[in-house]
Formats: C-alpha cells, structure tokens, sequence
C-alpha cells in the first residue's frame, strides 16, 4: 500500500472514535481542519497537514480517552515519525508542532485561551501548559516552520464542529499523492 492509500484507509476505517472528548469523531475533525485550510486558500501542504496532524491519534491506538486516563500519548511526535520521509519536512514539521503551537498561542495571544475548548484546556496541562517567555524565544529559534504551525493550529482548533458538512477523504487522495515523496 501507498502512503497515500494507508492515510486514506486509516481515516475511512479508523476514524470512528470521537476526538479527544469532543463531539466529533477523528476522521470529522480532521476532515474539517483540511476543510477550513482549503476555505482559507492555503497552499497544498498547509491543507495536507491539517487533515494529517492528528495521524498520531489514529496510529498509536490509545483510544480517545487518553486525557481522561491522564496520559500525554505524544501523538504529535507519533503522527510525524511515521510521517517523516513520506512527505516534506514543512508537513511533517506541522504535525509534529501542532501541539507545542497550542502552548505558544496560549502564551503569546490574548484572548486565544478563552477560545480553546474544554477538551483541549485539559489536555494542554497534560502537554506542559502554556510555553514560558523562555520557551517561546526558544521555540521560534529552533523551528523554521513553526509560522506555517501556528496557521495549522488554528484550522485544528476550529474543526470541532458537530455535524458540519465537508468533502470526505477521497477528496485529499489526488492531493496526498502529489505531495508524497516517490521512493
Ligand atoms: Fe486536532
């Protein structure tokens, strides 16, 4: 199989569970992070590491409760491990980041933690809270991508809600194998 054929198979098939405490499944939130990366004109590979950043959630099996058990499953670093090689670095670096650009905003942007939902203030404490001035300075010096991150972020934290209508997983395919690297 295909990269691009296991991230379609991984979202049709198990992208069942609800995401992480909200009202929407998986496979909805991240048809819905594309959705919004598309309907805000973003390049390919922004719209691709929208529906991707959660990838992690899908591999790494730990179900949806895992703020619930109080365990930080690290599915960003799972989602960009299995990621890396298969698409550029800017992808991969989003998913990967998509975590640490929640502790950013909610350290550098008013108002941005009054917005998040209840979902994912709990699991922000799990994940190390908001970065420190420190963090923040060190996060910006050592992540060339971390700009196109935050922008992911944002369609992340919109995606969550119940039953907006979006295009299915199909519609990524043609977009996924352009993006894929040919091995
Ligand atoms: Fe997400």
């Amino acid at each position: 199989m295909t990269i691009t054929d296991q991230i379609v198979d991984l979202l049709e098939n198990h992208g069942g569970d609800l995401y992480f405490g909200e009202q929407v499944t998986e496979k909805e939130h991240a048809l819905q992070a594309a959705y919004f990366a598309e309907k805000d004109g973003a390049k390919p590979e922004l719209v691709a590491a929208a529906l991707l950043h959660d990838i992690g959630h899908l591999l790494h099996g730990l179900g949806e409760d895992v703020a619930e058990q109080g365990i930080d499953g690290k599915h960003e670093d799972v989602g960009a491990e299995w990621l890396d090689g298969h698409f550029a670095p800017e992808i991969v670096d989003c998913v990967r980041l998509h975590v640490d650009s929640k502790r950013y905003l909610t350290a550098t942007e008013p108002g941005y933690l009054e917005g998040l939902s209840e979902a994912s203030l709990k699991s922000l404490e799990l994940q190390g809270g908001p970065f420190t001035a420190d963090e923040v300075k060190a996060f910006e010096a050592a992540e060339p991508h971390f700009q196109v991150a935050l922008q992911v972020r944002r369609w992340d934290d919109q995606a969550k809600v119940v039953g907006l209508e979006v295009p299915g997983v199909e519609h990524y395919r043609m977009l996924l194998e352009s993006l894929a690297i040919q091995k």
